[in-house]
């Protein structure tokens, strides 16, 4: 690449600066092409290296970083001039599939949801997977009022003006209820694809990288001439906000969507079986090349709208669809190096760095490694992966994508190895720290002891702890994370909290002084930090970053314990690993043993301890917030369900339990409030019993919640 012919040990300021400013233009322009264009104009690659040089040009001259450089930008924010839409109904995405096992796991698993038995029937729809974006259209009394994209599933842009100019969006609906919002994929044909693109060139203007970028490009114009001028055409496959239910079943819902003039996929089809539904997926496959649209998979659906609603949904995927995703793409090429990255944990990651190959239209240079097994050619239980093969620098590697995910190594090619491989030799000390790498009996991992001490973990553990799902504070993103830490302004996140008081006004050091930052933005940093002093609890346990305590854990971590103190409390005294406290632990359905292990051993190691501590000196930690307790009369109470429940499962039943504010447990204890026995209750009623706890049978239950 022609920035990286100068070598930067003998450069001079001039040519420096210089180079510098022509980084800063080609990263802003990549940047607004991705971001807000929706058409990359490089490679992965190509953007990385620049990014590596502008870091490495800026550590040799430091006085040179430019105020706008592009190492304090993570991204560009999104495109200003729509407004923000609140969705009625979060948009959802979908859990995959990638082959015919895990297709009939999901069958498997609504029917122990549902309580069906194997051979009771339960019908799905299966349609494709369109490759475009997906958008919601809003109607009133028949009327188009609102079109939104998808956005990040609570709050999208509002398209409305441009959705009006597709064709397969209706403006007007006969027979419609009062509300209803059909959802659908936007998406554009290979031929006007193509025809498109070749306008653009004749015209000098850019042109797209696919069919999704072009449609996505062109539903998000702010000048909705240009939309119209796009080809874009729309399927509609679900709806979110209505006022009156559509029909039964999914497959009548379509046709009836149908029926009111909307586009719908002419390959959806109803399916009694999980075989009729594979054979369907691989009648989709043969014709995906004649299609003549980009299509990523097969959507299944259960197709009885009651049992979806009984279904429900996870966090951000409902429990009645699945995604069964197409063969990833595979390509070969060479692992130039093996890197070890050490994240917020402590663990050593290997990274194999690729040369770059494009791999179902993307440019891959990078692929995980997961573990030293791993690149051995041993799974965690010490059987073979890739017949054996260990994975060595220089190596010819097969690489793949799956969906969304990290690219990953599929196989060895042995006839190219060059003689001067060598195995592996999987570090014992952490590259970024120099302490010891250990390994856990029964651990894949291996993990830094250097703890805060050591800077890539601290800065990982300071990045996650900004992080989206956790405090979230604007304009304390990872990269200013980066630079606080490097230059020693925060080492620990209870830093964050007095970084006013140390750098903000009337100080010595102010951060309006920095390179990249006025008055205005600094001011506005700290009132995003104050704003983030209040902060649910949930929130609070998932940002200290401890390692297999995830999202969803740190959420049934809340609801259980209510409060920090009672939280911190008990977590302290299940330190013992034993006793009334560690039970209580354990018996929270969904925390199991290694996860408790790895949270009691946080809270009882004196460093983190202390951290923690100093941390939670400058928060209002949030109790979780209960369900108003005059509609709920089970909210705050635990419950445990015991014996066979006949008219829900036991999953249906917990689910309901802690919409309704209860905690589920899985053990009966003196904190116990009711329990809930079915026939064939043994050891669990008795002990009620004896603890003198309100027990009920399900129909008691039921009619309790008002179920009945
Ligand atoms: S159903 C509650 N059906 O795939 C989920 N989604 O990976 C409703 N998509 O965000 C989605 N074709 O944009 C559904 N036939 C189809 C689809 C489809 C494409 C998209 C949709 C969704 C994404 C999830």
């Amino acid at each position: 690449m022609r920035n990286e012919t100068r070598d930067i040990a003998t450069m001079d300021e001039a040519t420096a600066r210089a180079e510098l400013t022509e980084l800063a233009r080609q990263l802003a322009e990549a940047d607004a092409a991705y971001h807000q264009k929706d058409a990359p104009i490089l490679s992965d690659a190509e953007y990385d290296a620049l990014r590596r040089r502008n870091a490495a040009i800026e550590a040799a001259f430091p006085d040179l970083k430019r105020a706008d450089s592009p190492s304090d930008r993570v991204g560009a924010p999104v495109a200003d001039g729509f407004s923000k839409v609140t969705h009625a109904v979060r948009m959802m995405s979908l859990s995959n599939a990638f082959d015919e096992g895990d297709v009939t796991d999901f069958d498997t698993s609504i029917r122990k949801y549902l309580g069906l038995g194997s051979d009771a029937p339960l019908a799905y729809t299966a349609e494709p997977k369109i490759d475009g974006l997906s958008l919601s259209l809003r109607y009133e009394n028949g009327a188009l009022v609102q079109a939104a994209t998808r956005g990040d599933g609570a709050v999208g842009e509002n398209v409305t003006a441009n959705a009006r100019t597709i064709r397969d969006i209706p403006q007007h609906i006969d027979d419609a209820p009062e509300v209803l919002e059909v959802r659908g994929e936007v998406y554009m044909s290979h031929a006007d694809f193509s025809a498109l693109n070749d306008r653009q060139n004749a015209a000098g203007a850019k042109t797209f990288a696919n069919p999704r970028n072009a449609a996505a490009g062109s539903l998000r114009q702010l000048d909705s001439a240009i939309t119209r001028a796009r080809p874009l055409r729309f399927f509609a496959y679900s709806w979110g906000a209505l006022s009156e239910p559509l029909a039964q079943t999914q497959e009548q819902a379509i046709a009836r969507l149908a029926r009111m003039g909307f586009s719908t996929n002419p390959l959806t089809r109803r399916c009694d079986t999980t075989e009729d539904m594979i054979a369907h997926y691989r009648d989709i496959e043969a014709q995906r090349a004649t299609l003549g649209y980009d299509i990523d998979g097969v959507v299944y659906k259960v197709d009885d709208l009651a049992l979806q609603s009984r279904l429900g949904f996870r966090s951000t995927t409902p429990r009645w669809a699945i995604a069964h995703k197409f063969p990833a793409e595979l390509a070969w090429t060479r692992l130039e190096r093996i890197e070890i990255q050490v994240g917020r944990t402590g663990a050593l990651s290997p990274v194999a760095r690729l040369s770059p190959v494009t791999v179902g239209g993307v440019v891959v240079s990078n692929a995980t490694l997961h573990n030293e097994d791993y690149i051995a050619g041993r799974d965690s239980k010490g059987g073979e992966i890739r017949a054996g093969k260990d994975i060595r620098e220089d190596d010819w590697v097969q690489v793949y994508r799956a969906g969304d995910v990290i690219p990953k190594v599929a196989d060895v090619d042995l006839s190219r190895r060059p003689d001067t491989a060598q195995p592996y030799a999987f570090p014992d000390t952490c590259p970024e720290c120099g302490s010891a790498a250990v390994r856990e009996e029964g651990d894949a991992v291996r993990l830094c002891s250097g703890g805060m001490i050591c800077p890539a973990q601290a800065v990982e553990k300071l990045k996650h702890f900004v992080s989206r799902a956790a405090f979230d504070i604007d304009g304390l993103g990872a990269k200013q994370v980066e630079q606080f830490h490097s230059d020693g302004w925060i080492a620990e996140p209870a830093d964050i909290f007095t970084l006013k008081d140390r750098y903000g006004p009337g100080r010595m050091v102010q951060l309006k002084n920095r390179e990249g930052w006025g008055e205005k933005s600094a001011q506005k940093l700290f009132d995003a930090i104050e704003d983030k002093r209040k902060i649910p609890l949930g929130r609070v346990i998932f940002a200290l970053g401890i390692r297999h305590v995830g999202e969803a854990a740190s959420n049934l971590l809340a609801r259980h314990y209510g409060s920090w103190s009672d939280f911190e409390t008990a977590i302290s005294a299940a330190g013992a690993l034993e006793g009334a406290e560690w039970d209580d632990l354990l018996s929270i359905d969904g925390i199991g043993s290694v996860m408790a292990r790895s949270l009691v051993t946080a809270f009882a190691q004196d460093s983190e301890r202390a951290s923690i501590d100093r941390l939670a000196a400058h928060l209002d930690i949030e109790e979780v917030a209960r369900v108003d307790t005059s509609q709920s009369p089970v909210a705050g109470k635990t419950v445990v369900f015991t014996g066979t429940l006949e008219k829900m499962t036991r999953a249906e039943a917990k689910a309901r339990a802690e919409s309704l504010g209860a905690k589920v447990s899985g053990s009966v204890s003196a904190k116990t409030d009711i329990l809930i026995a079915g026939p064939g209750a043994g050891s669990k009623a008795k002990k009620a019993a004896e603890l003198g706890i309100d027990t009920l049978d399900e129909d008691g239950w039921l009619t309790l919640i008002g179920d009945a």
